[in-house]
């Protein structure tokens, strides 16, 4: 590790993360094609994209599924600790500009969100492909479900790629999701409470 750097992210906390991204990239790519008319209209064969976009469904849950497996014991602490909300966090969401540890009351709100979409997006998806076939799995929200997920999720992608890429305070932390350390002295300013190891 450079000097003067701190690890943020396990080799497994930032597999899960890269490989959450990648197909959450393919799936809206793949998902745009089959929601807006002008880019269906360029690709003729919309039910080859439709068994691309599940088939890569069901590869994204399985790839995640697998890196939590890998991860076990170490993934679980991570899920407490974004689990953990205090009344520093509270603080900080309104804007008081409480201590943190190692992740923020926005970035917790964020990750939590994220575990529940992807679970949302896999059942309502689920039931978009087997309804096609079977009339019991139809209902008639869950494609308002899929897209409201897609839309949601679209905003909440937004500004964390402005956090992690743009705004000047915050876009060291990419440091650590690529290379896993961050600067010392940028931890203490923004994550004052977390001791790392
Ligand atoms: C968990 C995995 C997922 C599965 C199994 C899945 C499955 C499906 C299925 C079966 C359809 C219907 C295709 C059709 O009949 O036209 C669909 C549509 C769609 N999906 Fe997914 N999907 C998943 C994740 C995602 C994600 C992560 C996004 C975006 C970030 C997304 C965006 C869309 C969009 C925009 C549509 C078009 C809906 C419409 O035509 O109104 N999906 N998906």
């Amino acid at each position: 590790m450079k000097a003067g750097h701190v690890r943020r992210f396990s080799p497994v906390e930032r597999l899960l993360h890269w490989v959450n991204a990648a197909g959450f990239f393919f799936l809206l790519v793949t998902g745009l094609i089959l929601y807006l008319p002008s880019l269906s209209m360029l690709v003729s064969r919309r039910q080859t994209i439709q068994g691309i976009h599940f088939w890569g469904g069901v590869g994204w849950l399985g790839a995640l599924a697998g890196v939590v497996l890998l991860g076990g014991r170490r993934l679980l602490a991570t899920a407490r600790e974004l689990d953990s909300f205090d009344g520093d966090d509270l603080s900080w969401l309104r804007g008081r500009g409480a201590p943190q540890g190692r992740f923020n009351a926005g970035q917790k709100i964020n990750a939590v969100l994220t575990a529940a979409f992807t679970i949302l997006f896999g059942v309502s998806g689920l039931l978009l492909w087997f309804g096609e076939e079977d009339t019991r799995y139809r209902f008639a929200s869950t494609v308002i479900l899929h897209d409201g997920l897609m839309y949601v999720s679209l905003a909440l992608l937004v500004g964390h790629l402005y956090l992690a890429l743009i705004h000047p305070a915050t876009r060291h932390a990419l440091r650590g999701m690529t290379l896993g350390s961050v600067d010392a002295g940028w931890a203490a300013r923004h994550h004052a409470k977390w001791r790392p190891d």
